[in-house]
């Protein structure tokens, strides 16, 4: 049988609903798809652990039989080889996106030529949706039940009651 595995890389700092959102359009077209917690990111101070990020996006992803998370480091592609997966996915919210997406795409194709990236739009709703811009608006008392699951709004409240987070 023929059957296509993909793998949902991001750094997740944390999930949002456009993630969410992705993974549920994803998890339609693929047989397989694991989301993947890049280790090693280059992004500067995380706010949330990889185990805390790992644990938020397994609750969120309960719901789907054909959906697993895990962790990786290193290169992309060698992850992707190594879980027999044909495919990444990746999200697009705005032209703005378009540029970045595009060289990791091709810089992963010249890597791997059998590697194929799919990209795909999240629901309008979330186009302005960014880890960063809700880790932003929380600190500054900002509402964001509707932009991210519940139990990282919980978890975003649990981090700023927390000393020694700043
Ligand atoms: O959520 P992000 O930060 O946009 O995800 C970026 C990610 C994790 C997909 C990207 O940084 C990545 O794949 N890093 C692994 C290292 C790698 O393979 N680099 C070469 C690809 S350009």
């Amino acid at each position: 049988m023929h059957t296509v595995k993909a793998i949902y890389p991001g750094t997740f700092d944390p999930l949002t609903n456009g993630h969410l959102d992705l993974i549920a359009r994803g998890a339609k077209i693929v047989d397989e798809l694991v989301v993947a917690i890049l280790r090693n990111s280059e992004k500067g101070t995380p706010l949330f652990t990889v185990p805390e990020r790992e644990e938020m996006i397994r609750e969120a992803i309960q719901g789907f039989d054909n959906v697993s998370v895990t962790t990786f480091n290193g290169l992309l592609v060698d992850f992707a080889r190594q879980q027999g997966a044909k495919a990444v996915l990746r999200g697009i919210r705005a032209i703005s996106d378009y540029e970045y997406e595009f060289q990791m795409a091709m810089m992963n194709r010249k890597l791997d030529p059998e590697l194929e990236t799919l990209f795909m739009m999240p629901a309008e709703k979330y186009t302005y949706v960014s880890s960063r811009l809700i880790k932003g608006v929380f600190r500054l008392g900002g509402d964001v039940t509707a932009l991210v699951p519940p139990l990282v709004v919980e978890r975003l409240k649990a981090k700023t009651v927390t000393p020694n987070n700043e």
